[in-house]
């Protein structure tokens, strides 16, 4: 696929580029400096990407870019959540300009995108339950107002997934390609994180699934490359299996 990756300069951004590229799909990188991105990749990762300059709240750039490169995918990390519901990020901004600017490319373009948007795993859904991960660990809650925005698209617009990882860790600084990992596949599932470990201690009145909930995140700390070589391989399918939904992934072999 043709890929426009928005914010490629950041932690996870920057080990999107080799993913793509070792999957063997086309990219475009949307930063705000061409600079940074070149001083950040080797010269022969550069050398392979072409690079759009512009503003990610500006969603007729963002528009105008998918359109004039003629990219049908999309994968938005730009921006980075708050961790705390009392300190403020423009991730939100971001979000509904970027989604604003995919909108208007499909409605030029009369064909559906496939885009990927980054998370986190709050908006996971707490398992056998309607109620989502944040209701019980409030961190990062900017994904939710994201989530919320994806939810109100009308069918066959936007082909999204939101990817929701916790924490994520660097392998390397070895943005190459081909991508080399000795870390295995991740293991994902629509809606709620895989391989939950529940507990009896989800019952006990008015902490028990903030209990669990925290018992259980630790355990999905996963690699920025795994991540990163996730959306790479699932870019391959036609029909993706994690179509309009949220995704929690795994190293399962931990
Ligand atoms: N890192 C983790 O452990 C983790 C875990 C779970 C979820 N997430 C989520 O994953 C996403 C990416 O995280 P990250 O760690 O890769 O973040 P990051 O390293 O802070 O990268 C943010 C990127 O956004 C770009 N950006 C910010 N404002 C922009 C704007 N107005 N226009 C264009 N680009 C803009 C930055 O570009 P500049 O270089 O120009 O500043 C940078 O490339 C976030 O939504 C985060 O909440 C991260």
């Amino acid at each position: 696929m043709k890929v426009l990756l928005i914010g490629a300069t950041g932690n996870i951004g920057c080990r999107l580029v080799p993913a793509l590229l070792t999957h063997g799909h086309t990219v475009v990188a949307y930063v705000r400096s061409s600079n940074k991105l070149e001083s950040l990749l080797p010269s022969a990762t550069f050398q392979q990407i072409s690079v759009v300059e512009g503003n990610a709240k500006d969603s007729t750039a963002v528009k105008n870019a998918i359109i004039n490169t003629k990219c049908d995918a999309v994968v938005n990390c730009a921006g980075l959540a708050a961790m705390v519901p009392w300190s403020s990020s423009d991730l939100p901004e971001i979000f509904r300009s970027v989604l604003e600017g995919v909108k208007e490319a499909v409605t030029d373009r009369k064909k559906p995108l496939r885009v990927w948007f980054m998370a986190g795993m709050g908006v996971l859904h707490f398992p056998g339950t309607d109620s989502l991960l944040t209701n019980y660990l409030p961190i990062f809650r900017e994904h939710r107002i994201n989530y919320q925005l994806l939810q109100e698209l009308p069918p066959n617009t936007v082909d999204w997934t939101m990817l929701c990882p916790s924490t994520m860790v660097p392998e390397s600084s070895d943005f190459s390609v081909p991508t080399k990992s000795s870390y295995a596949r991740l293991t994902g599932n629509a809606r709620t994180p895989p391989q939950w470990q529940d507990s009896w201690i989800k019952h006990i009145p008015f902490i028990g699934r903030t209990l669990l909930a925290g018992m259980n995140a630790g355990r999905y700390t996963t690699t920025l490359e795994q991540n990163a070589d996730f959306i790479a391989a699932d870019l391959e399918t036609v029909d993706s299996q994690w179509s309009c939904t949220t995704v929690g992934i795994i190293d399962g072999s931990k």
